[in-house]
């Protein structure tokens, strides 16, 4: 099999070992005051839910109320203040999870307890933490049929997958009218895999897929291996280009969109682009792609659409520094916006862009 050593250790959620939480942990349940309760965590109390799933609920919502009451979500900047009050304090609420499973009445089954914690017996999450992974194994069971693709995609958990597919559909019908050579291709930071599959589908001999977060390698290397495509893929775990050693017909990027402000926080890989990203792909790409290959970079107009910077890497790549020259650039209008565009009409249309560039 064409893949790195199976030894990737996929991120999880912290656990808290049991000893190590505060001595100061309150026992909850059904019968406690819950207006209480949600103070509490708001002044920084940690409490144990020790009944049923429905309490933690119960007093997630009213958290919700004490955090949120009249506020908003149009006044942007309290907003993001109540939000971030409400994240700390909701994850004060923890849950207990035994032998991979939650150990409370009526709790959903996540089987991803049961994956990511092999090493460990007893342990506390957090509230938010479960809901993240319940709602991850969700989408996991299910899968997600993607344009271009037969077989649907399962995203382990902790991966980047799309749930708006118009970039995907440019890239699918790009690839259709593709008439250059398919020997290989790179597709670097692939998530769930997504777009290597398409290449896959559309012909393509040989990919490697490559991202930094190892829970994408898993999952990439999943599909994969269910759809019996491993011998015509290569996952690796890497830092753009840091690990692959050859050329390729195609090279493809879909980056993070949004440029990561200061204050972002909890800052998202997938989602956020650190400063440098691009001109660091851009130093390398030329060197990984074939005479009369191509490199496709997928990108969107998001962050000049929600007002949070009018730069835009591809495009000052190509006017700073005559390394790559365009030889088609298509866009797409994403479905949805114009519902969007009503609320925000200072805001511009949002698209997805698809620039095919050759080295110079
Ligand atoms: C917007 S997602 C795109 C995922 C997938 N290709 C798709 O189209 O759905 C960006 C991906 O780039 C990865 N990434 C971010 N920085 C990276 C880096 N320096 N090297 C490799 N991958 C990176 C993220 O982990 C994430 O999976």
């Amino acid at each position: 099999m064409h893949t790195e050593k199976d030894d990737i250790i996929p991120s999880r959620p912290e656990p808290i070992e049991l000893g190590a939480s505060e001595p100061g942990l309150v026992v909850v349940s059904k019968k406690s005051d819950k207006p209480d309760l949600a103070a509490r965590l708001l002044a920084g109390d940690q409490l144990l839910v020790s009944d049923r799933f429905s309490t933690g609920m119960a007093i997630l919502a009213e958290l919700k109320r004490q955090v949120f009451k009249g506020q908003k979500k149009e006044n942007f900047i309290a907003y993001r203040e109540k939000r971030s009050e409400f994240y700390h304090a909701s994850n004060r609420l923890l849950v207990p999870i035994k032998k991979g499973k939650i150990a409370l009445k009526k709790a959903p089954e996540i089987g991803w307890l049961e994956k990511l914690y092999p090493d460990l017996d007893e342990f506390l999450l957090s509230f938010p933490q479960v809901q993240g992974l319940n709602s991850s194994w969700q989408w996991y069971l299910k899968g997600i049929k993607y344009p271009g693709l037969k077989e649907k995609i399962h995203p382990y958990y902790g991966t980047y997958f799309p749930t708006r597919f118009d970039h995907l559909y440019l890239f699918d019908k790009w690839l259709k009218n593709y008439t250059g050579l398919k020997r290989s291709a790179i597709d670097i930071g692939t998530g769930c895999g997504v777009l290597a599959f398409q290449m896959l589908n559309r012909g393509f001999e040989n990919v490697t897929a490559s991202d930094l977060n190892p829970n994408s390698i898993i999952s990439a290397k999943e599909h994969a291996g269910k759809n019996k495509l491993s011998h015509r893929i290569t996952v690796i775990q890497s830092d753009l280009f840091e690990k692959v050693d050859y050329k390729a017909d195609l090279v493809v990027f879909n980056p993070p969109w949004l440029p990561a402000l200061k204050d972002t926080e909890g800052l998202d890989s997938a989602i956020y682009f650190e400063a440098g990203l691009f001109e660091r792909f851009f130093d390398h790409a030329a060197n990984y792609i074939h005479d009369n290959g191509r490199l496709v970079i997928l990108f969107s107009n998001l962050a000049e659409s929600e007002g949070v910077t009018d730069l835009h890497p591809v495009k000052d790549e190509l006017e700073q520094n005559r390394r790559y020259k365009k030889v088609n650039f298509q866009k797409k209008k994403v479905k949805g916006s114009s519902k969007k565009t009503k609320r925000r009409d200072h805001r511009k249309k949002e698209f997805v862009e698809l620039w095919e560039l050759i080295p110079v």
